[in-house]
């Protein structure tokens, strides 16, 4: 029992170390360099690479994300785009990025985009500042 409690307050205080580090991410120069950290939630699903590394060869769940700023949505060529992403007739920009990162599941009704949403604006902001380094 005793165990578990130390592990819950363990918990806490990684979540309060987590709150601390977003604040930080809205007043920092660098917000790239705290978004590329906060993009490891993407990666998962995203690569990042220039089209000529290798690493953007790995077939991933989502579609490549190097160039994504500006692009319209749902055009890279051979990655299957659900229908509801082919027809939003979007362009990611960085307030389609902002809106899309919060709650794709809102912009996008349909897409296969399995990711809650990001609610920290400034943690978002972090995230289309180190996008956008991605050309
Ligand atoms: C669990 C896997 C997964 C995670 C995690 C994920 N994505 Fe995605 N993402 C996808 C899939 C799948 C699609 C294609 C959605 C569709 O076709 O409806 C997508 C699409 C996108 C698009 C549209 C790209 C295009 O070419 O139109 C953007 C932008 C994007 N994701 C950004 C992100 C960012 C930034 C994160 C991290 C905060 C993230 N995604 C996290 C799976 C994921």
């Amino acid at each position: 029992m005793r165990h578990v409690r130390y592990a819950l307050a363990a918990a806490a205080l990684a979540l309060a170390a987590c709150g601390g580090a977003s604040d930080e991410a809205a007043t920092r120069p660098s917000a790239a360099a705290s978004g590329e950290r906060v993009f490891s939630q993407c990666a998962v699903c995203h690569t990042a690479a220039p089209p000529d590394q290798p690493a953007a060869k790995m077939r991933l769940i989502g579609p490549p994300l190097f160039g994504v700023v500006g692009r319209p949505a749902a055009s890279v060529p051979g990655f299957k785009y659900s229908r509801a992403m082919q027809a939003s007739g979007l362009v990611w920009d960085e307030a389609t990025l902002d809106a899309f990162l919060e709650n794709p599941h809102k912009l996008v009704p349909g897409t296969t985009m399995s990711f809650a949403g990001e609610a920290d604006a400034a943690r978002r902001a972090a995230l289309i500042a180190h996008l956008k380094t991605l050309k």
